[in-house]
């Protein structure tokens, strides 16, 4: 492509991306599917690093910097950050109604009613349309200046989406993370044996505050405006016009807001909030109650903290109290211990609960929590309820303390404290419950992704000492099997089903198998990063803590888990039988090419039958290297049925349940162009050797 044609394209592909991209965070209306983008988006980057002269810093690419920050330069507000006054009921709102009624001498007042978004509050600042800096809000009077990692945010636009942007232009809001990524983030950090985030507002205030702007990119913050700073250059008169404004311009603003007349009307805003803010995407600690006119506001003016003109009503942290009616102890994959509240089953924002977490058992008696006890617990910023307090008043005498074990529940070995952590553990590498936990890991989707190998067959297999040790999984005898047939439960079909996924599961890259060792602190991008720097096992077992370093993302302390574990004679004699076993230990698609785009990436896939033109084996590859998952059984989860001749009962039931069903000739037909990834050209011939190259 020329250079004239390239800029053309280049502006073109800009303008698309940010529109995607409106349309997707403002508007909640995407009209392409996240492949789509990704290609619009890989199209751009190519042509920027073909040209690099036109890639300019607003560009979508650049929103994530390569390199890491050394620190954050400190700021001053243009218009300082005030906080919000608070009110726990009713009257106390009236009274604030009240008091600004008197000093406008007004006989009511009209109010914007939002949520009050749980997150860290930012302040952006777009000069001429573009973004120039976003600050924290520090102690009010100057932030820190965290601009590389807002960049990050996909909803943030770089560029306001006008052709005539104010001179000045700063809005205020939340950064957040969205509940459901936050649950993920903490899923992430257990399986990597990392404590999880207290809370979705710490995940987003620690990730605000990295370093490392690629990391940040990865967790995914999200932002949502409701006020401004400095304007100069554009005229907001009212809160109901300045979120009209914001989305204009290609800001996003929280989904639900009211306009009411008077304070009446704002109260029966807040009941609604309290409501349906549990199906918001982030948490809500309140609502925001705003007087709407800015002119009314100017008169108003503020306090030396917070602004007369609005007042936050906080919701009281949802609380239930019922009764404790015993405590388990839970073994995990490293042998810690943690306590668990077994609860008499009670309703708490929304669902039943009847365990909670006790943490530890130093915080267990520190609370004094005794079986038997009426507790109170509460669930903080949506994560798992914890007990908070004892009612002693309620005592009777019949409760009893809480020992912390001296012996391990599940293999009745000694337990250890040790001084540098609070956890309890289980030394004894043979505990049961412990292997039990280190099977599963190592079976779990996100590792070896062993169909078949679930919890209850995890617990006979260990229970009945067919296995104690992942290697063993791979080296049961012709005999053992045929044994497990007999198991109560278990059939010809179920053990012949998961012995053939522990034979397919063999071929898994060697991240997978790294992940699923369950070694401290390396989770499944970890496991990614240093399979693909070291180009596969071998060389990463033999390299020291310094070398270690050099990957991406390892610092000492995740070196020295993973030399450790390596150290362990019985760690190399299991990682040795792994590999007699036919384990894969070299990374042979260093570095890993991403699939091209396909309908069948992240999508779950059955294939029956006798397809023709490919056997099975080949289109299940061929799919997983798609990056579609490929499965036994037929469920509501399945996306895609690939039925050939002779298919059975599968198929029956992808009808049943209105799975899309494909024959060969279709599968074959939605197939990207073989050879290069990507495909693109005109005729996408697709010669089936080409697609054999893909897997
Ligand atoms: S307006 C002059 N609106 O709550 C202060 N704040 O407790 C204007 N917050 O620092 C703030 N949701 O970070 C406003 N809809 C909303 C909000 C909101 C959350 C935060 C904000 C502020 C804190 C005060």
């Amino acid at each position: 492509m020329n250079r004239p044609d390239a800029e053309r394209r280049i502006a073109e592909l800009r303008r698309q991306l940010e529109s995607h991209n409106h349309r997707y965070y403002v508007l909640a209306a995407p009209e392409i599917t996240d492949q789509e983008y990704d290609r619009l988006y890989h199209e751009l980057a190519e042509l920027e690093q073909h040209f690099p002269d036109l890639a300019t810093p607003d560009s979508p690419t650049r929103r994530v910097g390569n390199d890491l920050l050394t620190g954050f330069v400190t700021r001053r507000h243009a218009v300082p950050m005030m906080s919000l006054d608070n009110t726990y009921n009713e009257t106390e709102l009236r009274e604030f109604d009240r008091r600004a009624c008197d000093l406008l001498g007004v006989p009511a007042l009209a109010y914007s009613v939002e949520p009050k978004i749980d997150g860290v509050s930012i302040s952006l600042r777009y000069e001429h349309g573009r973004l120039v800096h976003a600050l924290t809000r520090g102690n009010g009077t100057e932030g820190d200046d965290v601009t590389a990692n807002v960049r990050t945010i996909a909803g943030v636009p770089l560029n306001l989406r006008t052709p005539h942007p104010p001179a000045v232009w700063e809005v205020r809001g939340e950064v957040y993370l969205a509940r459901r990524r936050f649950l993920e983030l903490n899923a992430e950090r257990a399986a990597a044996d990392e404590a999880p985030f207290a809370n979705a507002r710490n995940a987003a205030a620690g990730t605000l505050k990295l370093f490392n702007p690629r990391e940040v990119a990865r967790r995914r913050l999200q932002a949502v405006f409701y006020g401004c700073g400095e304007i100069s250059g554009a005229t907001v008169s009212s809160q109901a016009e300045l979120f009209a404004q914001l989305r204009e311009l290609g800001l996003p603003t929280p989904t639900l807001t009211w306009q009411a007349a008077e304070i009446g009307g704002a109260w029966a805003a807040i009941q609604e909030v309290a409501e349906k803010r549990h199906a918001l995407p982030y948490d809500t600690d309140g609502a925001v109650v705003k007087v709407n006119d800015f002119a009314r506001r100017a008169a108003l003016g503020a306090t030396a903290k917070a602004p007369r003109w609005a007042i936050a009503y906080k919701f009281a942290a949802e609380k239930a109290v019922t009764r404790l009616r015993q405590v388990t102890v839970q073994v995990g994959r490293t042998g810690a211990l943690t306590p668990v509240a077994e609860l008499e089953p009670v309703s708490l924002a929304g669902s039943t609960i009847s365990r909670a977490t006790l943490h530890n058992f130093e915080e267990l008696a520190r609370k004094d929590i005794r079986t038997g006890d009426w507790v109170e617990i509460e669930k903080a910023g949506e994560v798992i309820p914890a007990v908070v307090r004892v009612l002693t008043e309620r005592r009777t005498g019949d409760e009893r303390p809480v020992p912390r074990p001296e012996q391990c529940p599940a293999c009745g070995k000694p337990v250890r404290a040790t001084d540098d952590e609070v956890a309890v553990r289980c030394v004894n590498p043979a505990c049961p419950a412990q292997l039990k936990e280190r099977l599963r890991h190592f079976a779990s989707r996100g590792a070896m992704d062993i169909e078949n190998l679930g919890e209850a067959m995890v617990n006979l297999l260990v229970d009945q000492r067919f296995v104690s040790t992942p290697a063993d999984l791979y080296e049961l005898a012709p005999a053992a099997w045929e044994r497990l047939k007999t198991c109560e439960g278990l059939g010809d079909k179920s053990v012949a089903n998961l012995m053939a996924a522990v034979d397919r599961s063999k071929a898994n890259p060697p991240w997978r198998l790294l992940f699923g060792l369950g070694i401290r602190h390396v989770g499944t991008r970890l496991a990614q990063t240093l399979t693909a720097h070291f180009g596969g096992l071998d060389p990463l077992f033999a390299a020291s803590v310094e070398e270690l370093q050099k990957a991406e993302d390892v610092g000492p302390v995740v070196a020295e888990s993973i030399v450790a574990y390596f150290m362990d004679a019985q760690n190399r004699t299991q990682l040795e039988r792994l590999r007699h076993a036919g384990l894969g230990f070299a990374d042979t698609a260093a570095p890993a090419a991403p699939p091209p785009p396909n309908p069948f990436q992240g999508k779950t896939c059955v294939l029956t039958g006798v397809l023709e033109g490919i056997t099975r084996d080949e289109a299940a590859a061929l799919l997983r290297r798609l990056g579609a998952r490929v499965t036994d059984s037929v469920s509501k989860k399945t996306d895609f049925v690939i039925a050939g001749d002779q298919a059975g009962s599968k198929l029956d039931k992808a009808r049943t349940l209105g799975v899309e069903i494909l024959d060969a000739a279709a599968f074959l037909a939605r197939l990207p162009a073989g050879g290069e990834a990507g495909g693109g050209g005109e005729t996408e011939t697709k010669d089936l050797n080409d697609l054999r190259d893909l897997v």
